[in-house]
């Protein structure tokens, strides 16, 4: 099989395609490095791996898809990061929701034209944050929930999302979208929560905490979610959406709790806290039912959190390089003066 793998730089694509290579799928990967300039997987290395800088905005896009024949597009590029998105949100909207429509309209031209594989099939990764937040005694948002996102980067995702759907509906285009929650594991850029926690405690710095800290987020081990994509890949049912969650519903105090315990067990967690302004429109709970995915895929999480956090934390600290360099990036330290 040979795929193309969009935002392969970024976090999850990157895991997906150490993971899609493991199975012996061509992947070539475009990505316009918005984020890391260092290439984490080495083209020359590997046979069935191909890199080109690229942007999924870019309309050239149209030559390339029909030249390479892939049997299927993964679409994980994105702007991803939701406070972000609340300080400047135009290339949320521009790649997360123009990106996807250059892609999957080109593909509708090529298969209108019966320029793809017959059995080609469109990937979109989205989000659980496509539906908005949840209270405590809610039940976990199934793929029919409604869909209410609360920010800038949610919105965009949305619109993405349910725009796939509408191509399904309206041309039939091959299209499977899938939902998950929070992921964790190695190379997730230090902006985020766990990897940002793990370079402050590194350095004996507090982490902060956005509001009161008891928002719940469902943590989910990125191998889990390349492994569910992978099924999606295989056997996913053209047209639907899959729900993907980590089981692991935890406090974003919890959560950190966790970290600091694994790091430096013998210190007083709190110590490490540093309570800041909220995010506006702050979610305050995701949880994700995936009853769909194991009944249709088979598939459901195996790495508990307190298993995963403790290889992901060895990673970090075993990799204490990459995360030194993305922390001392320029960009990096303009958006922590800027932000914090
Ligand atoms: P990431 O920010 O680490 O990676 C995104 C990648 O996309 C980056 O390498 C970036 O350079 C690339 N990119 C951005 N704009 C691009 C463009 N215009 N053209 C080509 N490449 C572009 O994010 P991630 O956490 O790996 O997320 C990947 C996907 O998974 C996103 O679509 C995100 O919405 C989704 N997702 C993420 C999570 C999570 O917890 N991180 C959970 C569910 C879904
Ligand atoms: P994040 O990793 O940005 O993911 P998302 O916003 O997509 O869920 O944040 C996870 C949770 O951690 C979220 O509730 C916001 C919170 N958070 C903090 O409290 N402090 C921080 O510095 C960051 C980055 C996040």
């Amino acid at each position: 099989m040979k795929i193309l793998v969009t935002g392969g730089n970024g976090f999850i694509g990157l895991n997906f395609i150490h993971a899609a290579l493991k199975n012996n799928i061509h992947v070539t990967c475009i990505d316009n490095l918005c984020y890391s300039t260092k290439l984490n997987i080495d083209d020359k290395a590997h046979k069935d791996f191909i890199f080109i800088e690229n942007d999924i905005r870019d309309k050239g896009m149209y030559e390339f898809i029909k030249k390479n024949q892939f049997d299927a597009i993964v679409n994980f590029a994105a702007e991803t990061h939701v406070d972000k998105s609340i300080h400047s949100d135009i290339g949320f909207i521009s790649t997360n929701v123009y990106g996807t429509h250059n892609l999957i309209s080109i593909c509708r031209i090529l298969i209108d034209d019966k320029a793809l594989p017959k059995h080609f099939k469109f990937i979109q990764i989205s989000t659980d944050e496509v539906y908005g937040s949840l209270n405590k005694l809610d039940k976990p948002f199934t793929e029919s929930s409604n869909l209410r996102p609360s920010n800038p980067y949610s919105a965009s995702k949305t619109a993405a999302d349910v725009l796939c759907i509408s191509y399904w509906k309206t041309y039939g285009f091959p299209v499977i979208v899938t939902r998950c929650s929070n992921n964790y594991g190695p190379y997730q850029y230090p902006e985020k929560l766990i990897p940002l926690a793990f370079s402050k405690i590194n350095k004996n710095n507090k982490v902060p905490i956005y509001g009161d800290g008891l928002q719940i987020r469902d943590w989910i081990h990125v191998d889990d979610h390349c492994e569910g994509i992978l099924k999606v890949l295989k056997n996913g049912r053209l047209g639907e959406i899959y729900n993907f969650g980590g089981n692991s519903e935890l406090t974003n105090i919890e959560c950190v709790q966790k970290i600091i315990e694994v790091i430096k067990p013998n210190e007083d967690f709190e110590n490490y806290l540093l309570f800041t302004k909220d995010r506006p429109g702050h979610d305050r709970r995701y949880a994700i039912d995936s009853t769909k995915a194991l009944h249709q895929l088979d598939w459901q999480p195996k790495i508990s959190f307190d298993e995963g956090i403790k290889s992901v934390i060895d990673w970090y600290s075993e990799n204490y390089e990459w995360v030194e360099n993305q922390i001392n990036s320029k960009k990096f330290i303009e958006w922590e003066e800027k932000h914090y």
